[in-house]
């Protein structure tokens, strides 16, 4: 399946790099518009925004592989980051990562059949003095224990 870019979206590229003293800085938010029309960033798209930003396509490649709010496969409809950093890890991380893959039937990395969730493992989401922690797409939840992700994930439409 083409990867191309569709002229909506490049109007809308243009539209961010405007904003933007050279091309190059606007690379996040370029790369942001990418995954929000595409659902993640492939290969291709990599090297088409290298070439919209005059950029190496290995200098996007560092970008996208070092933001883990960027994903390069397609996610399920809910994307559950969980952190494994210290903070989380001292407050019961690995027992929340435990009970949401026993829960989901996935393993780190891995959807469910239905595309409901993606589950992934992260560091620091920056929120540690609610840890353990996770973000659901773009919701923090804090003070995690597995009746509260039982909640969470019932509430989740
Ligand atoms: S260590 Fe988990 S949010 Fe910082």
């Amino acid at each position: 399946m083409s990867r191309e870019f569709t002229p909506a979206l490049k109007e809308r590229i243009e539209g961010v790099l405007a904003h933007y003293p050279n091309k190059q800085a606007g690379l996040l938010p370029v790369l942001r518009l990418v995954q929000s029309e595409k659902g993640f960033i492939s290969a291709e798209d990599e090297r088409i925004v290298a070439v919209l930003l005059g950029l190496r396509p290995i200098k996007v490649r560092e970008v996208v592989t070092f933001y883990t709010l960027f994903a390069r496969k397609p996610l399920g409809k809910f994307h559950i980051q969980v952190c494994s950093n210290l903070s989380c890890s001292l407050s019961g991380g690995e027992k929340i990562l435990e009970h949401l893959k026993a829960r989901l039937g996935i393993r780190i990395g891995q959807t469910t059949p239905d595309g409901k969730y993606t589950l992934t493992e992260v560091e620091c989401l920056g929120a540690c003095e609610q840890a353990p922690c996770m973000m659901v797409n773009f919701d923090y939840y804090g003070n995690l224990d597995p009746e509260k992700i039982d909640r969470i994930l019932e509430g989740l439409k």
